[in-house]
């Protein structure tokens, strides 16, 4: 099994109670298809008698609208199946299946939501595959041209949930872009494996912008016990270790050459950068020389852990 470790920073929005009350005013909503894909299906919403639509896409989209528990709709043209479902294509927690016999109907959306946070920024190892040059996951987060959520309805989902491992691109919103924003309220950084979160920290979002919030004056909780906000000693720095390339640091040692730092995350930006073992190769769980970056090492336990290869309960991914 091929398990891969997906970068995830999501920030939430603060809607007020106004705005919620419109939205539910709203009558139309348009549903885009997608195509070769269904939402796997947790728990399936009726529809139609026997979960055939005689109406064909039209009348399960139709039935999808006026059914409270339903979201978007998987639909089989070959036998008028219709499944109502209750995630959206754009939900970033949903599992989409690739499948030739089904279609997939989901509201229209501008951003990929994971309940009331909206996903901003993903990256997973070897997406530098096909570049030779330097820093392109910091490119990427800096780049304003960059904003996949502009072509959200034709995007490969693959490129914005949690759960699949398969994207050669960064998904990067229009939200990093336009902050500074007085709607942000949280930022939070999260990394998961096969779709399961593993790690996270959350951060105040107010007043902050794109280069600031990661910070440990900011920061809310996290899931480690020993990174507690405010604590001085900590250095989380995005652009982090500029030496030796590595990004979106958090240790509890400021000498970036000590191979046998203690912390809790470390994103190795480049390989070509080969000071300490961990920033050679992905040593410590996988099994050959692997120079795709970005790679991920963060401590599995509830601690930090030194960074040294071979000593550390942490995975490289
Ligand atoms: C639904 O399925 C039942 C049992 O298989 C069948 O008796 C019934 O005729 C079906 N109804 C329709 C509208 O297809
Ligand atoms: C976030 O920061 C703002 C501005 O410094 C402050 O007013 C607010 O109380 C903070 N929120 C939390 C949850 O700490
Ligand atoms: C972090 O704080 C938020 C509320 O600000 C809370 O919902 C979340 O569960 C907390 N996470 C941890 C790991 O304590």
């Amino acid at each position: 099994m091929s398990v891969s470790t997906i970068f995830c920073v999501t920030l939430t929005l603060t809607l007020t109670v106004t705005q919620i009350e419109a939205a539910a005013d709203i009558k139309s909503v348009v549903y885009t298809r997608k195509e070769n894909s269904r939402v796997e299906v947790l728990q399936e919403v009726p529809l139609c008698l026997n979960g055939t639509c005689h109406g064909g896409r039209t009348t399960c989209v139709l039935k999808c609208i006026t059914h409270a528990q339903c979201t978007g709709v998987n639909f089989r043209a070959s036998d008028r199946q219709c499944m109502g479902v209750a995630r959206s294509v754009y939900d970033f927690q949903s599992n989409i299946q690739a499948d030739g016999n089904w279609e997939n109907f989901s509201p229209d959306a501008r951003e990929v939501r994971d309940g009331d946070w909206i996903l901003v920024f993903r990256a997973q190892r070897g997406m530098d595959v096909s570049s030779d040059y330097d820093g392109k996951t910091l490119l990427a987060w800096n780049d304003d041209t960059l904003r996949s959520d502009d072509t959200l309805n034709t995007l490969d989902p693959d490129c914005f949930t949690s759960l699949k491992g398969g994207c050669p691109d960064f998904y990067r919103s229009r939200w990093l872009s336009t902050w500074p924003s007085g709607q942000i309220d949280k930022v939070r950084l999260a990394l998961y494996t096969g779709g399961v979160l593993d790690v996270h920290m959350e951060f105040n979002g107010t007043g902050s912008s794109r280069h600031d919030w990661y910070h440990t004056d900011r920061l809310l909780n996290s899931s480690w016990t020993d990174l507690v906000p405010g604590d001085p000693a900590n250095v989380l720095s995005l652009n982090g270790h500029l030496t030796n390339d590595r990004i979106f640091i958090a240790t509890s040692t400021s000498d970036e050459n000590d191979c046998n730092q203690m912390g809790w995350l470390l994103v190795i930006n480049n390989i070509r950068q080969q000071l300490c073992p961990y920033d050679k190769k992905t040593a410590l769980i996988l099994p050959s020389y692997d120079s795709n970056v970005p790679q991920f090492l963060f401590s599995k336990v509830s601690h930090k852990i030194n960074f040294y290869e071979g000593t550390c309960d942490c995975q490289q991914a």
